[in-house]
């Protein structure tokens, strides 16, 4: 039973953030350095070579992000906490100016009363745990739970519902697999250590928080659709969907990493790795799950590669699986990423099936080029997306339709309030339902954000 889920008739409505995506002042208020301060830096590594450093410089004008939240009419705001502004190093002394700004913004948030909901990782690991090994070391699991209960200490008075870690498949597969993302490491099969220390801190956090009071401790995935191309070997599609969606579900629900994961990731069923206790610890530790979104993963055969070759560029955030190409049908959002709402609805009704949890969908959204802009009588310039606009009407169509068909959906959230840094895409793409002037700071609101303003105010 959670407690402070919500709960009501209607799906709740709300806004996401992510700390290293909007925050900015990296080096304030004695901010440690994280992974994502550091891989930004490579060059290459984000396609305009910028980094987080300033971004939305939400960390000062958190207030008028409030603002815009409130102002929408949404019911929930998520937002994560910054690990290196808590616990500079990741372990040790605890930084009390960083505390004390997610106490302004989450004061802020109930004065006008919007409910947070908090997220402890959202990829931004403190780089001095990177330096012993990251969320390939045990310990990291350790460290975590421990920063996630000196965040609910502080904080866990006024915000209810928590997450652990956010998509922890990206942080494992796309950190320490592809390297396309923080700590931009090629790893290979040993990605699969940082998946089972990811959830090993979830569950030793779940243990702890549960015994602190608290009945809402989730987790978020981005669980995937899997929907083979013709010609497909089954165990090729097989292994896709075992690293994307059922190395988390496995433990999660069942407490057991299942033989076709095995089959692609032996290194699970070491047991210097996946200690005694290890998956009961982790199994039904989630109180309810966080759904991210975007597009369905249409694995298809791969085509003949020059003798040898069985490495498939495309497949490295997958390791050990058969190689793969990914097709991506029309349409496509500006980010390339297949539109198809009927995904969402589908992958609902089998996680509540799979899972039997309280969901709420915690990301979804679409990148647009934002190059419409109008005037408008009475609003002012803004950008008149329509295509993000009919994206999220049709996302939420579809989450209120499996909701209808008895799964069990509290909440909708959207990605993003703001143009952001999209990680290793830094400044180009914009999933914002407000624009954000990277000169100025500015915030405009867009045709999307209007309108989901009407339909909240109903
Ligand atoms: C998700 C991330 C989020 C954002 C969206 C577009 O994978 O959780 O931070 O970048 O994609």
């Amino acid at each position: 039973m959670t407690l402070h889920l919500p709960s009501g008739p209607a799906l709740a409505l709300g806004a996401a953030s992510a700390s290293y995506q909007i925050e900015g002042a990296t080096a304030e208020d004695g901010r440690g350095v994280s992974i994502w301060d550091t891989f930004s830096l490579v060059p290459g590594a984000t396609k305009d070579g910028k980094d987080g450093s300033v971004a939305c410089d939400s960390y000062h004008r958190y207030q008028d992000d409030v603002d815009l939240v409130a102002d929408l009419g949404a019911d929930l705001y998520r937002f994560s906490v910054a690990w290196p502004r808590i616990i500079p190093t990741g372990v040790g002394s605890v930084e009390e100016r960083g505390l004390a700004y997610y106490d302004r913004l989450v004061d802020a948030l109930l004065a006008r009363g919007v409910t947070p909901t908090g997220t402890f990782y959202h990829w931004d690991l403190p780089q001095a745990l990177e330096d012993k090994g990251g969320w390939l070391d045990r310990d990291t699991a350790y460290a975590f739970a421990d920063y996630a209960m000196v965040v609910h200490e502080r904080l866990g008075d006024r915000v209810k519902v928590w997450a652990t870690h956010n998509e922890p498949w990206c942080a494992a597969y796309l950190g320490y697999a592809a390297a396309v993302h923080a700590p931009g490491r090629r790893e290979g099969g040993e990605a699969h250590r940082a998946a089972h220390h990811l959830l090993l801190g979830h569950g030793l956090a779940a243990e702890r928080l549960h015994a602190a009071g608290s009945q809402d401790v989730g987790i978020v995935l981005n669980l995937a659709p899997i929907w083979p191309e013709p010609g497909l070997p089954p165990e090729a599609a097989d292994g896709i969907d075992a690293i994307r969606n059922r190395v988390w579900l496995g433990p999660l629900v069942d407490g057991a990493y299942d033989a076709g994961l095995l089959r692609v990731a032996p290194v699970l069923a070491d047991p210097e790795l996946v200690r005694e206790g290890d998956l009961d610890l982790i199994r039904g530790s989630a109180d309810w799950m966080g759904v991210n979104y975007y597009t369905p993963v249409r694995p298809g055969p791969v085509e003949p590669t020059p003798a040898g070759d069985v490495r498939h560029p495309e497949t490295d955030a997958y390791p050990g699986a058969e190689p793969v190409t990914f097709v991506v049908r029309e349409p496509r959002t500006d980010i390339g990423w297949e539109v198809d709402a009927y995904g969402l609805e589908e992958l609902l009704l089998e996680t509540y099936k799979r899972t039997g949890l309280p969901l709420m969908v915690t990301e979804n959204g679409a990148a647009y080029a934002d190059d419409v802009v109008a005037d408008v009588p009475g609003v002012g310039r803004c950008v008149q997306d329509e295509d993000r606009r009919a994206y999220l009407e049709d996302h939420i169509a579809a989450t209120e339709r499996a909701r209808q068909a008895g799964a069990d959906i509290r909440g909708y959230i959207v990605w993003t309030l703001l143009d952001n840094f999209e990680w290793a895409e830094g400044y180009t793409k914009y999933f914002g339902i407000v624009h954000v002037d990277p000169q100025t700071q500015e915030r405009t609101p867009k045709a999307s954000y209007r309108w989901l303003q009407e339909r909240l105010r109903g």
